[in-house]
């Protein structure tokens, strides 16, 4: 979805000069040119081109990919599910090694589609590609593989296949870091009332596990008019519900011209007529400002949760993570919220098994969930990022340790969850209906403002309205309800 402007600037380029050094226009004018050359090959084949995007990691990633659509369907693609199109589209994921894992195991499926459709162009892009052994490593061993380009020039995506099919060679572009940010590219959103809104890419908080700040970049804030005015237009195109995106929301604004906090921001979107519901993530705890409970408290329009990653209970783990808190600096500030907002949801990310981690700091994490009491917890086994400095920490935790911590830690958040996530049964609550369910056909599944699922008998025209459901009955982690 783009606006009649971006439509028109495309429709206006001449193809037959020199390409135009300003972007975006750059970009229209190499989407116009494979949009010819998708057209001849439409001609030769007689059917249309099929384009496949496989996104693996965060929120991110997904927004990222919905840009990478967008700019796909100007070209001239018809998206699929199937990995057997003709272009095929991995936006891959570094946090953890396993999601490494997986694109190299795919890659081997992709080969065999490739031998059966040699026209068939395969591309590699997001975080695994900002590393400098992942590239090698596919230029060795995939050499099947037409583009690869990393995070900071998505919007590149045109000029990259336009390369390729030009050029009978990999196209490899990857950049270190940028300061563009390019803004009024094609987008194609996945629900046609939510979306999420960049506000600003990178991270420059290094925690000592994390291999994001190197694969991301230093951090970058959007000017708070483009944000503005972003969400202004996907107001107007029928969006109630927003997802404010970035690694560390709470330093939004820092590095601008003229700063402004995260707060400040969120105060200037609220005014915003026609958006319903704003949600933000990935909130730092060492960030989180007493300004910014302030206005969530007085907030009609900012949802009941809050997720604030602990990483670990044990304040001596925190400080090797460089995490900048300690065990009771998270619980006040998890006191000052549910003060502040009492109905909140809070979730949060655990990780087992950082290097040197005993069963002291264990039990002090697992002290931390009893306390807090979230209402979910995303948990992650410890992984050695090459490059990060708690790859080189000689302590490293036995697998088998980790296994066992993990598994009490899981057993742990299971109870307390279907405890804190049954609160609100005989309530009526407001939910946005996102969708039929998959698995009934005569269910809607709606999303809480605390951002629990509720299915319940519905006629599909309420897809895409905020309703009143009566929660009738706890599953556990979603509930069943009644149109109220
Ligand atoms: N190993 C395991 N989990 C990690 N995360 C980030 N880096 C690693 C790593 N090296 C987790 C953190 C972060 C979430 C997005 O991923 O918990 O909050
Ligand atoms: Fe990684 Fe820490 Fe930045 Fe989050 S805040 S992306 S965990 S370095």
């Amino acid at each position: 979805m783009y606006s009649k402007e971006i439509q028109s600037d495309m429709n206006n380029i001449d193809i037959n000069t020199i390409p135009p050094i300003q972007e975006p226009e750059r970009q229209y004018y190499f989407i116009a040119k494979c949009r010819e050359w998708v057209y001849e090959q439409e001609q030769k084949s007689g059917r249309k081109l099929t384009a496949c995007i496989n996104t693996f990691g965060c929120q991110m990633n997904a927004r990222d990919s919905e840009k990478l659509v967008g700019i796909l369907n100007q070209i001239g693609y018809l998206e699929t599910d199937k990995e057997s199109a003709d272009l095929v589209l991995y936006n891959t994921c570094t946090v953890r090694e396993n999601a490494n894992l997986k694109v190299y195991g795919r890659l081997g499926y992709l080969q065999t589609l490739k031998k059966k459709n040699p026209h068939m162009i395969i591309g590699l892009c997001g975080c695994m590609m900002q590393e400098e052994t992942v590239v090698e490593k596919v230029k060795k061993s995939y050499g099947f593989v037409d583009i690869i380009f990393g995070t900071h020039n998505i919007f590149k995506l045109a000029e990259l296949i336009y390369d390729r099919i030009q050029n009978d060679r990999m196209t490899i572009d990857i950049w270190d870091d940028t300061e563009m940010i390019v803004e009024d590219l094609p987008i194609e959103r996945k629900y046609p009332f939510k979306s999420g809104v960049n506000i600003m890419f990178g991270c420059n908080n290094f925690c000592s596990y994390c291999i994001v700040p190197y694969v991301r970049g230093r951090e970058r804030s959007r000017k708070p008019e483009e944000i503005l005015k972003e969400i202004e237009r996907l107001t107007a195109e029928g969006v109630v519900e927003i997802m404010l995106l970035g690694q560390n929301v709470n330093s939004y604004g820092k590095n601008l011209d003229k700063p402004i906090t995260f707060a400040a921001l969120l105060t200037m979107i609220e005014k915003i007529d026609g958006l319903k519901r704003i949600r933000f993530m990935t909130s730092h705890p060492k960030d989180l400002s007493d300004e910014l409970i302030e206005v969530m408290k007085h907030s009609k329009k900012i949802c009941k949760q809050l997720h604030l990653p602990v990483q670990s209970g044990s304040s001596r783990i925190l400080n090797i993570m460089n995490r900048c808190y300690d065990k009771e600096h998270y619980l006040e500030l998890v006191d000052k919220v549910r003060t502040a907002v009492p109905d909140i949801s809070l979730t949060t990310d655990i990780m087992v098994g950082f290097p040197g981690e005993t069963e002291e700091d264990f039990l002090e994490t697992l002290d931390v969930v009893k306390k807090v009491k979230y209402d979910s917890v995303f948990t992650f086994i410890y992984s050695k990022r090459t490059g990060t400095p708690a790859s080189i920490m000689e302590n490293q935790v036995e697998k088998a340790i980790v296994k066992d911590r993990f598994e009490r830690l899981l057993k742990e958040i299971h109870t307390i969850s279907k405890q804190m996530s049954s609160r609100d049964v005989g309530k009526t609550m407001e939910v946005l209906v996102e969708e039929a369910n998959e698995h009934n056909n005569d269910l809607l599944t709606g999303r809480l403002s605390n951002n629990i699922l509720v299915h319940f008998k519905g006629g599909r025209d309420l897809i895409g309205q905020l309703i009143d459901v009566k929660l009738t009955e706890s599953k556990g982690f979603y509930y069943i309800g009644e149109l109220a």
